[in-house]
């Protein structure tokens, strides 16, 4: 069974156990409401380690809005089935005041740049709040592997580069985004979409579909961003942020004409008043 611990005190001594056998530890860093796609995070965890840790902390250092971090949904029990099912053998679920006990900490992660666009354009200091918790996460658990959805992509590459920036022993492993039968990427924030809303939202799945196909056309980087664009036109409810094709590695700017590469197709936008985020890999 899954055991659970809330203080980093506990979590070294559980892990210290694991490690004293030789163990691999790989730690799945979330903010609880576990869906299908955590459950891929475990799996993936669980498949390559013999210790997954999963970790369920919501942390108001990445949420810029009191309203967004109230509402965030919190289930730990069925949290605990759910990781349990999916291999994992320890959860820590720290308090507010175990990972801040001095309330918002002097010492923060500043993530760099690409903190400041996209993602980070919407929401003033998220990625410093998520580079911060991380941190602190890696320092506590000292995993081997550390796992990551692709749904959150900008998030996974501001991950890497803090693991290599901060010298982390950690590898970092990204796994594929789980889709709804109709497209839509698997979210905790899709609980909060109204029965229109939630028919409206695999519209950002299907810019992307539709930017990758112009893409596999042989279509430019501009052509493809405005063929995602387009698909948001008619879309009701739905407020487009962003639409963009960028480095897959590092999410710089690409021009057409440029030699071949990994490309990644991101897209923002409000449905019915949800924030939704999703984006697609392309190979030049
Ligand atoms: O992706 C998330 O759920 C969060 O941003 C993370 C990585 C658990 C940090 O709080």
């Amino acid at each position: 069974v899954i055991e659970l611990v809330e203080t980093p005190q506990a979590l070294r001594e559980a892990l210290g156990r694991v490690r004293a056998k030789g163990g691999r530890v790989g730690l799945v860093p979330t903010m609880g409401a576990l869906h299908e796609g955590h459950r891929a995070l475990l799996a993936a965890a669980a498949a390559t380690c013999d210790a997954t840790v999963v970790s369920v902390f919501v942390n108001p250092l990445q949420f810029d809005d009191a309203e967004d971090l109230a509402r965030y949904p919190r289930s730990l029990e069925s949290d605990l089935r759910l990781a349990e099912a999916a291999g994992a053998c320890l959860c820590f679920a720290p308090e507010v005041a175990t990972m801040y006990p001095a309330g918002r900490p002097q010492v923060v992660v500043d993530p760099g740049r690409l903190a400041l666009e996209l993602e980070g354009a919407s929401r003033p200091g998220h990625f410093l709040g998520v580079a911060t918790v991380v941190t602190k996460l890696l320092a506590m658990a000292a995993p081997d592997a550390v796992f990551f959805g692709e749904k959150d992509y900008q998030q996974l590459v501001i991950v890497r580069r803090l693991v290599a920036d901060l010298s982390f022993s950690a590898q970092v492993v990204g796994v594929e985004t789980v889709r709804e039968p109709d497209g839509l990427a698997m979210s905790s924030r899709n609980q909060h979409l109204s029965p229109r809303a939630r028919a409206a939202a695999p519209v950002l799945y299907q810019a992307l579909d539709a930017g990758r196909r112009e893409l596999q056309g042989g279509g430019t980087v501009s052509a493809a961003a405005r063929a995602m664009a387009a698909a948001f036109l008619d879309a009701p409810l739905v407020e487009l942020d962003y639409a963009v094709v960028r480095d897959a590695s590092d999410l710089g700017e690409v021009h057409d004409g440029l030699p071949t590469g990994e490309l990644r197709l991101l897209v923002a936008a409000k449905v019915g008043g949800v924030r939704l985020i999703d984006n697609l890999g392309f190979s030049r």
